[in-house]
């Protein structure tokens, strides 16, 4: 059974940020956007929570999809900065949404959690064990950034993006592929520990780590599909610096026009980047069905992930020559 994205939805917070508002801070607007690539990020205000934005992101989602709550038999929601300790997002959001009680889990692989997120929700729908699984990433970065540090203050906003994954119905057509990895050796170059519960980060490392992986790991899966990057139709890398994405997509020989840069209006939203990604890339008209979406990110840990999946694809989608398919 194979699977396909069946539609997307995204929040934001309603506070918008701009980067005069770290001036105090030593920096300036041209500093960031030359280095970063960011205007503007949102943060959660007072009374807002990440279920909030999850619940709206995922009914989105839903509508996209043309499903309702009572067809979802997974939920899976990734974040690192929940409501609670405990208990997770996942459970209440499927309450929200009046899901009838489906398994609800969160999980937290940092920046990559949402490929991850989205690698065990195909695995569910191909094993046969869910039809439809909503995957969703709801993130509050400014829950953990140090608002006195310039070096990270800057880079980081809040927001929640979810998919519906549904199967297609069809047993012939190209099975979404998704390659996942981790290094336990870095964890000091990115990381937030339980006593000041901040982001700390050496980001030049981190950067040409980033660059390497996300490049690195989207020519494997690539060439594990036996396609190439002419037949990406959209590539969407974690959102965390545009230079970084800019430096991916050289590396791979992505046109700019077919790379989804998001950071510039909403900043480094860590795992809910992508989802939000794809979602602009939706709203923009630069997706249509059956389009091939391949994605690359890298977080904390390390923890990596490059995946390939279809857009909206369905019975009818043109199936891939043998040698073109995915291997299972
Ligand atoms: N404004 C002005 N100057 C600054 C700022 C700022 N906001 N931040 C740093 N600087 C200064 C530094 O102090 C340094 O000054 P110095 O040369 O006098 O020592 C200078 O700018 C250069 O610093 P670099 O760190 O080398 O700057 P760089 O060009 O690498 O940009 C950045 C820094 C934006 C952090 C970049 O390294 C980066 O994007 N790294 C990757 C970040 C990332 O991907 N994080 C992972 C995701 S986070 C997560 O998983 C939740």
């Amino acid at each position: 059974m194979t699977v396909t994205i069946a539609g997307v939805g995204a929040a934001l917070p309603s506070a918008v940020l701009g980067n005069d508002h770290f001036a105090p801070l030593d920096t300036s607007h041209e500093w960031i956007v030359k280095r970063t690539g960011i205007h503007t990020r949102h943060w959660l205000g007072p009374g807002e929570t990440l279920a909030d934005l999850a619940e709206q992101a995922s009914r989105e989602a839903l509508a996209d999809a043309g499903r309702s709550a009572h067809e979802i038999d997974h939920v899976v929601v990734s974040t690192v900065t929940p409501d609670r300790v405990t208990p997770g997002i996942a459970p209440e959001l499927a309450t929200r949404l009046g899901a009838p009680g489906p398994p609800a889990l969160d999980l937290n692989a940092a920046c990559a959690g949402f490929l991850y997120a989205l690698d065990y929700g195909c695995a569910l729908i191909e094993t046969g064990r869910a039809h439809c699984v909503l995957v969703c990433a709801a993130e509050a970065l400014s829950r953990i950034t140090d608002r006195t540090d310039r070096s990270t203050a800057v880079l980081f906003g809040d927001a929640a993006g979810a998919v519906v994954l549904s199967s297609t119905g069809a047993d012939g057509s190209e099975r979404p592929r998704f390659l996942l990895g981790s290094d336990g050796r870095h964890t000091d170059l990115l990381y937030a520990d339980l006593e000041d519960r901040v982001l700390r980060m050496s980001g030049r490392e981190v950067y040409e780590f980033a660059v390497d992986t996300m490049a690195g790991q989207t020519r494997k899966v690539l060439a594990e599909c036996g396609l190439t990057t002419a037949d990406i139709d959209c590539f969407i890398g974690h959102q965390a610096n545009v230079r970084i994405l800019r430096a991916v997509a050289a590396a791979l020989d992505i046109p700019q026009a077919r790379s989804q840069i998001s950071i510039d209006k909403v900043g480094n939203t860590s795992s809910a980047s992508i989802p939000f990604a794809l979602w602009q890339a939706r709203g923009a008209g630069r997706l249509r069905p059956g389009d091939r979406i391949v994605m690359a990110a890298f977080g904390a840990g390390f923890v990596w992930g490059a995946g390939v999946i279809r857009w909206k694809a369905t019975p009818n989608t043109a199936v891939q020559t043998q040698e073109e398919t995915c291997p299972t």
